[in-house]
């Protein structure tokens, strides 16, 4: 045994190792050379064979020869598993990461139905539910609408055959319920109400209001007032305050218009109202005596408040969406800020 040849056996056992195809053929070239059967012990045990002389030199090039032969093991072995994954061929890497679900959450439009039904539940109010096809009876009829007033139009209402339509306004619940039950009667209705709007930023043919009717013996304007701010100041702020301007709906007399002030600049104006310190809410006001009548209830016994509000609307102004469509358009990177 001379230099030579160990330089040769180390040269032929890493071009082998540079070559194994899988972990079994590099196991079986480690044994080979390495093991404790294998080619380096053997020649180790030739070393005391040699003359002394040439024992330094030689021992130096088995010691090479076993260093740079384990290094080749340790980087093949490497590579091979780099590139194959061992545990992926079994079907499936447990060293891999968990895919963690994306979380989901609710859209602005349900958050908000969520949250405004919240509050008037903690005020006393059930919610009550009707049905998005209604009858012209329930929609109008029964909320005191004449047969001639504007929001009957061909061109405001999506008419379907059969006295049915979709209805307008949640309002149409209040008629449904007060037949079925004897006040004292606190619901909130929130649901879909469809109109024939052409979209633009803040209109869509298809959206949400959320209703509120409080029937009882003695309910007054100044109990929808109170009601009313403590509900502007559990969903915009301890600050914000409502006021009502005089305003018209067939059902509800007298009847007003309801703007908060507004929870951005606290009323001084700015972008958020338009400059004007105020931002309108909802429609409200008493229930008209001919709504109690056609509902079977006695207008000389009782009275009752009413309102309504577009739930999108809320939600554009408290999310700060500057386009209805934007909630439609359901592009979940959008959505999924609020
Ligand atoms: N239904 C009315 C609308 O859609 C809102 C409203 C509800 C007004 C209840 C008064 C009382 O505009």
């Amino acid at each position: 045994m001379d230099i030579k040849e160990v330089e040769g056996l180390t040269a032929q056992a890493l071009s082998e190792l540079a070559g194994a195809a899988d972990g079994t053929a590099l196991e079986g070239l480690r044994v080979k050379y390495l093991g404790r059967n294998g080619l380096l012990p053997a020649l180790m045990q030739g070393l005391k064979d040699v003359p002394a002389a040439d024992k330094p030199a030689l021992g130096l090039a088995l010691n090479r020869f076993k260093t740079d032969v384990t290094a080749a093991v340790k980087e093949r072995k490497a590579a091979l598993e780099a590139g194959t994954r061992p545990a992926l061929e079994a079907g499936f890497d447990y060293s891999l990461p968990g895919r963690w679900p994306r979380q989901g959450r609710l859209h602005p439009i349900t958050q908000l139905i969520d949250r405004t039904s919240a509050i008037f539940r903690r005020m006393g109010f059930v919610v009550a539910d009707g049905p998005d096809i209604e009858t012209e009876y329930y929609n109008f009829d029964a909320l005191n609408t004449p047969p001639d007033h504007v929001s009957r139009d061909l061109g405001d209402t999506f008419y379907l055959p059969g006295g049915l339509l979709l209805r307008t306004q949640t309002s149409a619940v209040q008629a449904r319920y007060m037949e079925q039950r004897q006040p004292p009667v606190r619901i909130v209705c929130p649901g879909r109400c469809y109109r024939r709007d052409t979209t633009d930023a803040t209109h869509s043919a298809n959206f949400h209001q959320i209703e509120g009717l409080y029937v009882d013996a003695k309910v007054s304007l100044a109990d929808l007032k109170s009601d009313i701010d403590h509900f502007a100041r559990e969903l915009m702020g301890p600050a914000v305050k409502s006021r009502f301007r005089a305003h018209f709906f067939p059902f509800t007399e007298p009847s007003v218009e309801v703007d908060f002030s507004c929870h951005m600049c606290g009323g001084t104006g700015c972008r958020v109202c338009k400059q004007s310190g105020w931002i309108e809410i909802m429609g409200a006001g008493m229930v008209d005596p001919n709504v109690f009548q056609m509902a079977g209830y006695d207008p000389e016994n009782v009275t009752g408040y009413a309102f309504g509000m577009g739930i999108e609307r809320l939600a554009m102004i408290l999310f700060g969406i500057d386009d209805i469509r934007r909630l439609y358009e359901n592009d979940v990177r959008y959505l999924a800020q609020f």
